[in-house]
């Protein structure tokens, strides 16, 4: 059976597109056949942070209609990974009504498929809540993030999908990250009742993932002893 999470948020620069890398590449690690979905059809920052370079059919041409969906799909770091296309008339020739369909098609060999979302409230990030199976909400720990996750809840209640949790990314103070790693604890309580969630995961503020974007290499494997993967690692022991 396919698991299929959209990882997501509303609001932007909050990890998503890092969560669902790294998250990714460490259940593939871990024996599951994974697919990994840039459905961020206007950046594609999961394609470029994977770096996948050249790439002839994309997720870009599947939804207009066109190319082998069996061509779209590329090998890097142990995962599968359906890319986003590099133009902005590949964006918009690309139509996200058609995700199921391709999805439903592409995915059904997989034990997990991770979708990367866009921000923003609109057709591009309403479909992959649509369709996934559970959502994953990524939230920093600000005001304006947890707001974005509130109203997300919502949403996700409105299109009638299933949040299985909240990963905390970008914790600054080791003290917070500490709370939120324990089973109970006040912070960690404040943030499921807020946004009627659990708390899956909690990654900290680090260095090594900006590092590891820029050379194009996910940060669990390019430094698997930094704080930044250990909370990855955590997180994937969670969903596994
Ligand atoms: N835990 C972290 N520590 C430091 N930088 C991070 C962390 N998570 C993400 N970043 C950086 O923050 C920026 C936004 O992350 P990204 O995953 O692209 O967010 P989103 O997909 O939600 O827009 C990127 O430059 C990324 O490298
Ligand atoms: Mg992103």
């Amino acid at each position: 059976m396919v698991t299929v999470y959209s990882v997501a948020s509303i609001k932007g620069g909050v990890g998503k597109t890092t969560v669902a890398e790294n998250l990714g590449v460490l259940l593939a690690r871990a024996g599951r056949k994974v697919l990994l979905v840039d459905a961020d059809l206007a950046m594609g920052g999961l394609t470029t942070v994977l770096g996948v370079g050249e790439r002839p059919v994309t997720l870009h041409d599947l939804l207009a209609g066109r190319g082998e969906p069996e061509k779209a799909v590329y090998e890097i770091h142990g995962v599968h990974l359906l890319p986003s296309g590099p133009t902005i008339s590949g964006f918009l020739r690309a139509d996200p009504t058609k995700l199921k369909e391709v999805l439903d098609e592409l995915g059904k060999d997989y034990d997990f498929v991770l979708i990367d979302t866009p921000p923003g409230i609109s057709k591009y990030s309403l479909m992959p809540l649509k369709l996934c199976d559970e959502v994953l909400v990524v939230v920093t720990p600000d005001l304006a993030a947890t707001d974005a996750a509130a109203r997300l809840e919502a949403i996700t209640e409105l299109v009638g999908a299933k949040v299985r949790g909240v990963i905390v990314n970008r914790v600054k103070e080791q003290s917070f990250l500490d709370k939120l790693l324990k089973r109970k604890s006040r912070a960690r309580e404040i943030i499921q009742q807020r946004l009627k969630a659990q708390v899956l995961g909690a990654v900290p503020e680090d260095p090594a993932v900006v590092e590891s974007a820029n050379l194009r290499r996910p940060v669990v494997l390019l430094k698997p002893k930094s704080a930044a993967s250990r909370g990855f690692r955590a997180l994937a022991a969670a969903l596994a």
